[in-house]
């Protein structure tokens, strides 16, 4: 089993975790730290629905909280026809702590995927060099 075959197994028994009764749309992620450990989040949805966390948020989280400092490489996945991508949103939090290089795999719950890189989502990112000195 490659590492993102492990990575997409732990997304995907994360999802069954999810909590999105408005959308429905559940979504499991899973990070390899470069730590080597493995970190999982589901989305966390709320009736204020403005409040509700992405599944990527919830993985970073659990990263950080464990002591993990970066992304090594990351899954996503959802149900649905084609693989969820991650939101703007979550582009941005995930480009905080990975790589252009950064492999991202996304698949579906039926087995659909592709393997992207933080790079080909989110280019010419806004990031820290970008701030005054
Ligand atoms: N969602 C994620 O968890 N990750 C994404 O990148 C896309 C959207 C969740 C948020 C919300 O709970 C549901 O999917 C519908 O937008």
């Amino acid at each position: 089993m490659s590492d993102g075959d492990e990575l997409i197994a732990a997304a995907r028994a994360v999802r069954a975790n999810a909590y999105a009764p408005y959308s429905r749309l559940t979504v499991g992620a899973a990070i390899r730290g470069d730590d080597g450990r493995l970190y999982v989040g589901a989305n966390v949805e709320n009736v204020s629905y403005p409040e509700g966390l992405c599944a990527e948020a919830a993985a970073i989280a659990a990263m950080i909280a464990g002591g993990a400092k970066r992304i090594a490489e990351m899954a996503i996945v959802a149900a649905g026809p084609d693989p969820v991508p991650p939101c703007g949103g979550c582009r941005q939090r995930i480009a905080e702590f990975a790589e252009p290089a950064t492999a991202i795999h996304l698949a579906t719950e039926a087995g659909a995927g592709v393997r992207v890189t933080l790079g080909e989502l989110l280019p010419l990112a806004f990031a820290s060099r970008h701030l005054p000195r």
